[in-house]
């Protein structure tokens, strides 16, 4: 059998825009997806036993086995290779954490040990990056690079199809934060499709709330290395804002974001795809983590409490 492994992540600065060539940042979370495989008889029989949010997994199962036969392709494999695949871990499966990647991470990685492959961790990614068209159309590759390397960094994709940039981050502490699901299922796909269009017919707007993304960004890492961590949080909801004004955030997602906010949340933003999903908290100190995460909970949102910038590298 083999075994192997993916993390989730939260978007700190920059969903949406780096699909378009913005910079972002991403930071890996302390809860990962994992998977076992084993070679079958026929099929491809995938057991999905992960914490869901309602209707996660029927809702992306189309999606899921795309993705593995897009993975198998990319491996150079016959894209039916008949397999049992089984997939928990920590990680919840709810919209917006970077679930799909790290599933394909984690399976990616168990068919290479099963099968003998030793692909390396950059292999890796790039058949993680080819399994996310499945589910995201036209990724930038942000979440896979999380989901397969850990830790803090700066992701700029090249526009012109060639390598990415992609830098690690360094930050004095790991902080404590909140993640909030609406329990909505979010597509995707279909959110980074409509962000495209929308861009499309109002290119002034849009380049002109674009380069806003790109300076947050600049001044959120600047924030994250100098650990200014009252910054870091301002930028957070200057963030959501500017997501707001792209249509992706959704009216759940905004009480989240203000509820957090109220119990003094350093700053809160959506993260991912958006459309529903989940919001991050910026809420360094298990106190303020705490408090925090119960306001989520008592108004009958699922929570989960993390930790960003754990060096894993
Ligand atoms: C999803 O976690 C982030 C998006 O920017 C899509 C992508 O970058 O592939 C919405």
């Amino acid at each position: 059998m083999g075994k192997g492994s993916g993390y989730g992540k939260v978007i700190l600065f920059g969903e949406h825009f780096v699909v378009h060539g913005i910079p972002g940042i991403v930071s890996a979370i302390d809860a990962s997806t994992d998977a076992e495989v084993k070679k079958a008889p026929k099929g491809i029989n995938v057991k999905d036993e992960r914490k869901t949010a309602k209707g996660y997994s029927e809702e992306k199962r189309l999606q899921q086995l795309e993705s593995i036969e897009r993975m198998l392709k990319a491996m150079g494999l016959d894209s039916k290779t008949p397999l049992d695949i089984w997939i928990g871990g920590t990680l919840p499966g709810f919209s917006g954490l970077g679930a799909s990647a790290a599933s394909s991470v984690a399976i990616a990685r168990a068919i290479s040990e099963e099968l003998s492959l030793s692909l390396s961790d950059e292999k890796i990614n790039q058949i993680a990056y080819e399994a996310e068209k499945a589910y995201a159309g036209n990724p930038s590759g942000i979440d896979n690079t999380a989901a397969t390397y850990g830790g803090l960094m700066w992701f700029k994709k090249n526009p012109a199809g060639g390598p990415d940039s992609v830098e690690k981050l360094h930050m004095r502490r790991p902080i404590e934060i909140v993640i909030g699901s609406t329990g909505k299922v979010a597509n995707t796909k279909a959110m980074v499709e409509g962000v495209a269009d929308r861009k499309k017919k109002n290119p002034e707007k849009y380049n002109q709330i674009f380069k806003q993304a790109e300076n947050l960004a600049v001044a959120g890492r600047k924030a994250l290395e100098n650990y200014d961590l009252k910054k870091v949080g301002e930028l957070m909801n200057e963030n959501h804002r500017l997501l707001q004004e792209i249509c992706v955030s959704s009216k759940e997602l905004d009480l989240l974001v203000d509820l957090t906010r109220k119990q003094r949340a350093f700053g809160a933003k959506l993260t991912g795809g958006g459309g529903g999903g989940c919001m991050v908290a910026l809420t360094p100190g298990k106190d303020l983590q705490g408090k925090v995460a119960s306001a989520i909970k008592t108004a009958g949102f699922e929570v989960l409490s993390a930790k960003i910038g754990f060096i894993t590298y």
